[in-house]
């Protein structure tokens, strides 16, 4: 996955170089799209021509200016004071001694405090909407969404706040209690990608925060306001009740202090979602001080069709899969098997689809496919396509650079690859589809199992067997594994991650919130006696 949360991309890093070395010329200032009528909005956030991009109960940032762009007119929205090392310094402090005012807040306490974060979100989910969409570049309805989805985990870890509890087992000695007591890791430290620049840090915040934790975020660099937009409704519910602001503390920058934050011991808990490249690094620099982490890595996705399949629901889905967020999600459909007798009716009714998709600004609410976030996610399209080409497959819709600015490309369907081609084993972070014959059921399941990432599947059948088969020990071996829906878009409330090179970790709903603590098996015993256990006598 190509995801540029931890490392600045080359036009970032250069135009970061060009607008720190400079004094801001006045000209400058008044192209910023902040300044433009009609992205008045963007005030009602908080925004302003130049942000502060440090939180730790106080507004700072002593490093480097980031200006992000939007996506779809290239054009600079405004800009960010990044985190210096030392800002770094200051705020872990305040941070882990904001924890343990938090920590002894209790659980249902801290969940009204989520609970009114929830409505400061709802209060401004139109704007903050329309800010994703500006600066991430994903549709607005999209932009939208990822918000609900920070209000829904907050609703959650609500109700959670009253319900999270450790179990009481029998012991095997006579007046003794085993019972197992969960308490908060400490500090949580939260790297999230440019692709779900909100919903991400929302799964990590309301989990992270019911639990008793502190948290500590860096967003990626090219949607810094949001990070900025985000934490000021944070920070603002946090000191409406006199809550040091230092537990949801924010951290703009870019790879130095996503690597301060891996080598840190005072970050007990490091969740990352990123690339399976950086994501390895990451593990290994926390893993090497045995601290904990938490990953949301790479995809390579695949839809399985079979030949009894519903086309009704295969079509939208497969479209939603491959195009929605033009391509830029991780469980985005990357591989689309179909059974050989559905294949060419699949293939043509597709790219009808694909040819009906309205293209156009995000911030349109007709629109349904936006650009690509970057210019180097448009030539890593461009790559891909080529050798896809090169290596056996026909590019049968799509597949060039669009004439108009910003970074839009067609989305691109290719056929006729084998399955085990290497640009179909690779993850490009693009919209592209790669769709494959297959004739049994045992290779539909084993072409899926066969990449190295295992972050979500889908099948389309109506034969129950099959459905439990998929499922079953010699099924699916993702995280997510559904049946008769696209393999993009879950829900909040089940968790949410993958196996393999994706990383294993789980966030969001069911039981994720362990992840989040620290279990202890306890025994207590009350009695005047001393059995030990096993039967041992040590007299
Ligand atoms: C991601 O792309 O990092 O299931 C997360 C989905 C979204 C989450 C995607 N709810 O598509």
């Amino acid at each position: 996955m190509q995801r540029l949360s931890f490392a600045l991309s080359r036009h970032v890093l250069l135009r970061k170089r060009i607008l720190a070395s400079c004094k801001r010329p006045a000209a400058f200032m008044s192209t910023l799209l902040i300044n433009q009528p009609q992205y008045a909005w963007l005030k009602d956030l908080g925004l302003k021509e130049e942000n502060e991009g440090v939180y730790n109960g106080i507004w700072g940032g002593r490093g480097e200016i980031v200006t992000t762009y939007c996506p779809a007119n290239a054009e600079p929205i405004a800009s960010v004071r990044q985190a210096s090392l030392e800002d770094y310094e200051e705020t872990i402090k305040k941070a882990k001694e904001a924890w343990k005012i938090w920590a002894d807040v209790p659980a249902p306490k801290r969940g009204e405090i989520v609970r009114q974060i929830g409505d400061a979100l709802r209060k401004k989910i139109k704007d903050l909407g329309s800010l994703v969409s500006l600066e991430m570049g994903k549709i607005f309805i999209e932009g939208v969404g990822e918000v609900q989805e920070y209000i829904d985990i907050c609703d959650y870890a609500v109700g959670l706040s009253r319900m999270i509890g450790g179990l009481v087992l029998p012991s095997e000695r006579p007046g003794h209690a085993l019972i197992e007591q969960w308490n908060p890791v400490g500090l949580v430290g939260i790297i999230t990608a440019f692709n779900f620049p909100v919903a991400v840090y929302g799964w990590n915040n309301a989990i992270a925060m019911i639990c008793g934790n502190a948290c500590l975020w860096k967003g990626a660099p090219t949607t810094s306001l949001i990070s900025v937009a985000v934490t000021k409704i944070v920070a603002k519910v946090l000191e409406d009740n006199k809550v040091p602001g230092a537990v949801c503390s924010l951290i703009c920058g870019g790879a130095d202090i996503g690597t301060a934050m891996a080598r840190d011991e005072r970050v007990d808990l490091l969740s990352f979602t990123g690339s399976t490249k950086v994501g390895k690094q990451v593990a290994l620099m926390v893993q090497e001080r045995f601290g904990r982490s938490l990953l949301e890595l790479g995809g390579n996705n695949a839809i399985v069709v079979f030949e009894d399949a519903d086309l009704n629901l295969v079509i939208p889905s497969a479209l939603f899969a491959a195009v929605g967020t033009a391509g830029q999600r991780c469980t985005t459909a990357r591989r689309l098997f179909l059974h050989e007798s559905i294949h060419d009716e699949v293939v043509e009714k597709l790219a009808k689809a694909y040819a009906q998709i309205r293209i156009g600004n995000p911030l349109d609410s007709t629109t349904l496919y936006g650009p690509l976030h970057t210019k180097e996610a448009v030539t890593m399209f461009l790559d891909a396509v080529e050798q896809a080409k090169q290596q056996g497959g026909s590019v049968v819709y799509g597949g060039k650079v669009l004439n108009r600015p910003g970074n839009y490309v067609e989305p691109a369907i290719v056929t006729g690859l084998p399955h085990n081609a290497s640009i179909v084993h690779t993850e490009t972070f693009a919209p592209i589809l790669y769709v494959l014959k297959f004739k049994t059921e045992e290779e539909g399941f084993a072409w899926n199992n066969e990449v190295k990432q295992g972050l979500s599947s889908s099948i389309f059948t109506r034969d129950l067997g099959r459905i439990f088969r998929w499922l079953g020990p010699k099924g699916s071996d993702c995280g997510v594994v559904n049946v008769n829906i696209p393999t993009s878009g879950a829900e909040i409330g089940g968790a949410f991650g993958g196996e393999k090179h994706t990383g294993g970790g789980r966030e969001s709903g069911s039981d994720s919130w362990k992840l989040y603590m620290r279990r202890s098996t306890c025994t207590i015993n009350y009695t005047k006696d001393l059995p030990l256990a096993q039967g041992i006598k040590f007299q």
